[in-house]
């Protein structure tokens, strides 16, 4: 394969030039870190399931009508996307605390929410992506209104829709993270979903024994990390050719 010009190399992804103008190429590495990198791994075969599985969401998302950058999945390992102008901030959705929300306020990890809740971070992997309010957003001018007013919509209909749909797979969406790009057409910008949505930026429970099947795994050292990933991909009915 003639090689292609790499552009930007994240800590689980690496985007490449894609085939026409607007396009890139997205792959997914097995590569795992946590606490912005202060722990870092490798979980076999993770890229190809993270593959599938943001392939099968963003198509079903797709078709309800959230505009994403996906365009198709190309190998095991890769998919075409259009180029987007990634606005740097992490949408967090909880449903049920857990994580940095439990600690943080002294909830007990578990609880459901009596509404969703959703949290800005500002992307900066120097100063560890600090959680920041709509002011910041704002002030400094990372979104404007209107592109906050259109994320938080989206966000909103992404977690109604994957709360259901993991739902009936028997998983629970305790909470998850969404990043939007900026995407030009015909010289009319709109909001889109990009990144990827997996069990890396997803927690994932079995919603009657309550194990995990998400990073967590991982980033607490609970071993059969890939068997988690595997065990939502096949519950979607989605696990990848061997
Ligand atoms: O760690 P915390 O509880 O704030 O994470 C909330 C959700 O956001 C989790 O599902 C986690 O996987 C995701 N997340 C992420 N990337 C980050 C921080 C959090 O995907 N940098």
């Amino acid at each position: 394969m003639a090689r292609r010009r790499q552009l930007y190399e994240g800590k689980a992804k690496i985007l490449f030039e894609g085939p026409e103008p607007g396009t890139l190429v997205q792959y997914f590495k097995d590569d795992a870190t946590a606490g912005n990198g202060a722990k870092k791994g490798t979980i076999t075969g993770k890229g190809v399931l993270n593959n599938r599985i943001s392939e099968y969401l963003m198509t079903r998302l797709a078709e309800i009508g959230i505009p994403t950058h996906f365009i198709r999945r190309l190998n095991m390992r890769e998919q075409l996307i259009r180029e987007v102008e990634i606005i740097p901030l992490e949408v967090v959705v909880r449903n049920v605390a857990a994580g940095s929300l439990a600690t943080r306020l002294g909830i007990t990890e578990g609880q459901r929410l009596p509404r969703s809740i959703i949290e800005y971070y500002y992307k900066n992997d120097q100063l560890n992506d600090p959680m920041v309010a709509e002011e910041h957003i704002t002030c400094f001018g990372w979104a404007a209104t209107q592109d906050l007013d259109d994320m938080v919509a989206l966000t909103l209909r992404v977690n109604d829709f994957l709360c259901g749909l993991f739902l009936g797979v028997g998983i629970t969406l305790v909470d998850f993270k969404l990043e939007f790009g900026r995407l030009w057409e015909n010289e009319e910008m709109r909001i889109v979903l990009a990144d990827e949505i997996s069990p890396d930026n997803c927690r994932l429970w079995d919603t009657k024994t309550g194990e995990k099947m998400d990073k967590d795994r991982f980033r607490r050292d609970l071993g059969k990390v890939e068997e988690g990933y595997q065990e939502v991909a096949r519950r979607l009915g989605i696990l990848p050719e061997a």
